[in-house]
C-alpha cells in the first residue's frame, strides 16, 4: 500500500520505517527541510537501538522517501496517518494546532479513497470533530484512530510483537483499509480492538495514565518501606506474581517521565473535569509524580546533612530512562533543578543525554562530564538517576579513590548493596529503612 506519515517526530519516523519494512511504499513528511535531507541520507534525529539500520534497508530498497512537499506526499497516497505532537496546554490540555495544520494542508490533495488515520494521542471525540471540520470543507475523507503503544528504547520489537493493535473506526471500509495494512502483524495472532473512535482515542490515555498510577503506586509503596522496614523488591515482586496485579511497571525509582505519561495525564485529568466526571486518582498521581523529585531532594538532604551549599553531588544519569537520549520531563533534570537551587554543585554524566541535557540545562554550578568516573571526582556524594546498565559494570573500587565522601544513593535501585559496601561505601538506595 501507498502510506504517507506526516510528523517525522518519534512516533512517526518508527512507525515510517517500520511500515516500510512491513513491506509498503511510505513516504514520511515534515516542515523541517533539514531533518528530511538528512533522513534521506539516512541519517536519523533520534536515538532508537537498530532504527538506523532498518532506514538504512528501506531507503537502499525505495520502500521510503522523506519529503517536505505536501504534493508529492498525496500522490497516489492510500492512507495517511498524522503523527504530530500534541503538546500539554499550561492548563494540561492536549494542544491540537500541529495535527489540524497537518489536516489543513493534506486535505488539499485528499481524495476520497483515502483513510486519514490519527496516530497522535489526541483527546476523546477529536476524531468526530475532525469528520465534521473536513464535512464543513466538503472533503470526504475517510477518518480512523490508531493509537500507538511504542516505548522509547524498545520501539521495533513494539511495533513488530505489539500486545495489541487498537483501531477506532465508523465504518467498515475503514477497517478494512487498516487490516491491509497491518496484515503481516495481524498474520502473527497479534489482538486486534476494532472498536468506535472515541474508545480507541480514550485507551491510549487510560493506557498511558494506567501504567502510571502503577509507578506512583509503588514509589508510595517504597516511601511507607523506607518507614516500616519492608523490603521493596520482595514487596513488588510478591505482588508481580499474582497475575492479575502483573509484574511490570512495579519497579520503584524517582518518578515516571518522559514525553508521554506525565503528558497524557495531564491531558485526560482535564479531559475529566471537562466532562465533569469525577476521577480522583489523577489527581493523586499527578501530585505524588510532582512530589517526588523534591521527595528525593529531602532524603539527599536527610543523608548528607540540612545544609546542600557547596556539597558537590555527582548525577550518573540524565534522561528520563535507559536506552533513549530523551531527557523530557526527566526526573534527574527535576532534581538537578532543585539541587541547583539549593545551592549544590554538580557534576553529571550519562551515556547518551549530554547533549540534550546541555542544550536544556545550563547552570555555573553544573558540568557535564563524559566520564562518569571523572564526575564522580571529589563527589560528596553519588546519585544514580538512571538505570543505564553501564552504572552497574563501573569500576566502582577506582571510584571509591577519587570520591570525597563514599556515599551512594541509588535511585533505581540497580547496585548490588552488599558488593558496594564491602568496597567501602555507604549505600542508600529507595525503599529501604534510612537509619
Ligand atoms: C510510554 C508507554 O510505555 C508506551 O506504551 C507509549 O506508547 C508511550 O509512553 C507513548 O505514549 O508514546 P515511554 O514513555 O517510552 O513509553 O517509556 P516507559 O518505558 O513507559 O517509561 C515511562 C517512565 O516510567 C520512565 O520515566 C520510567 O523510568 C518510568 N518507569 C517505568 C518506572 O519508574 N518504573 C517502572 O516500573 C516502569
Amino acid at each position: 500500500m501507498n502510506i504517507t506519515l506526516i510528523g517525522t517526530g518519534y512516533v512517526g519516523l518508527v512507525s515510517g520505517i517500520m511500515m516500510s519494512y512491513l513491506g509498503h511504499n511510505v513516504i514520511c513528511l515534515d516542515k523541517d527541510r533539514v531533518k528530511i535531507d538528512k533522513l534521506n541520507k539516512a541519517i536519523l534525529p533520534i536515538y532508537e537501538p537498530h532504527l538506523d539500520q532498518y532506514l538504512t534497508e528501506s531507503l537502499k530498497q525505495e520502500k521510503i522517501k522523506f519529503t517536505y512537499d505536501y504534493d508529492e506526499a498525496s500522490k497516489n497516497v492510500d492512507a495517511v496517518f498524522v503523527t504530530v505532537g500534541t503538546p500539554s496546554k499550561l492548563s494540561g490540555e492536549a494542544n491540537l494546532e500541529y495535527v489540524y495544520t497537518a489536516i489543513d494542508e493534506i486535505s488539499r490533495y485528499l481524495n476520497k479513497n483515502c483513510l486519514l488515520i490519527i496516530k497522535s494521542t489526541v483527546p476523546p471525540t477529536s476524531c468526530d470533530k475532525i469528520i465534521s471540520y473536513l464535512a464543513e470543507k466538503n472533503i470526504f475523507s475517510l477518518v480512523a484512530a490508531n493509537p500507538e503503544f511504542l516505548r522509547e528504547g524498545n520501539a521495533i520489537e513494539d511495533f513488530l510483537n505489539p500486545d495489541r493493535i487498537v483501531i477506532g473506526v465508523s465504518n467498515e471500509e475503514s477497517s478494512k483499509i487498516l487490516k491491509k495494512i497491518y496484515a503481516p502483524l495481524l498474520k502473527k495472532n497479534i489482538p486486534l480492538l476494532i472498536t468506535n473512535l472515541v474508545t480507541a482515542e480514550l485507551i491510549k490515555y487510560a493506557s498511558n495514565s494506567f501504567l502510571a498510577t502503577k509507578i506512583a503506586y509503588i514509589n508510595e509503596m517504597a516511601n511507607l518501606c523506607e518507614k516500616t522496614g519492608a523490603n521493596i523488591h520482595d514487596l513488588s515482586y510478591g505482588m508481580g506474581l499474582d497475575k492479575r496485579i502483573g509484574d511490570k511497571f512495579l519497579k520503584t525509582g524517582p518518578g515516571f517521565g518522559g514525553s508521554c505519561f506525565p503528558k497524557d495525564i495531564l491531558a485526560l485529568n482535564k479531559i475529566v473535569k471537562d466532562y465533569e466526571a469525577n476521577c480522583l486518582i489523577l489527581e493523586a498521581v499527578i501530585n505524588s509524580n510532582e512530589k517526588r523529585p523534591f521527595d528525593i531532594v529531602n532524603k539527599i538532604s536527610f543523608i548528607l546533612g540540612e545544609d546542600l551549599q557547596n556539597k558537590n553531588i555527582a548525577i550518573l544519569g540524565l534522561t528520563y530512562k535507559a536506552g533513549t537520549d530523551d531527557i523530557r520531563s526527566s526526573p534527574a533534570i527535576m532534581i538537578i533543578k532543585i539541587l541547583l537551587s539549593k545551592g549544590a554543585n554538580i557534576r553529571a554524566s550519562d551515556p547518551l543525554g549530554i547533549i540534550h541535557a546541555n542544550e536544556h540545562l545550563e547552570d555555573k554550578n553544573l558540568l557535564y562530564f563524559d566520564s562518569t568516573v571523572e564526575a564522580c571526582n571529589g563527589a560528596d556524594a553519588v546519585i544514580i538517576a538512571t538505570e543505564w546498565p553501564e552504572f552497574t559494570k563501573l569500576n566502582w573500587e577506582k571510584i571509591y579513590t577519587k570520591v570525597k565522601l563514599p556515599i551512594i544513593i541509588d535511585l533505581r535501585n540497580i547496585l548490588n548493596a552488599r558488593l558496594i559496601k564491602e568496597i567501602g561505601f555507604e549505600y542508600y538506595n529507595i525503599g529501604t529503612k534510612i537509619r
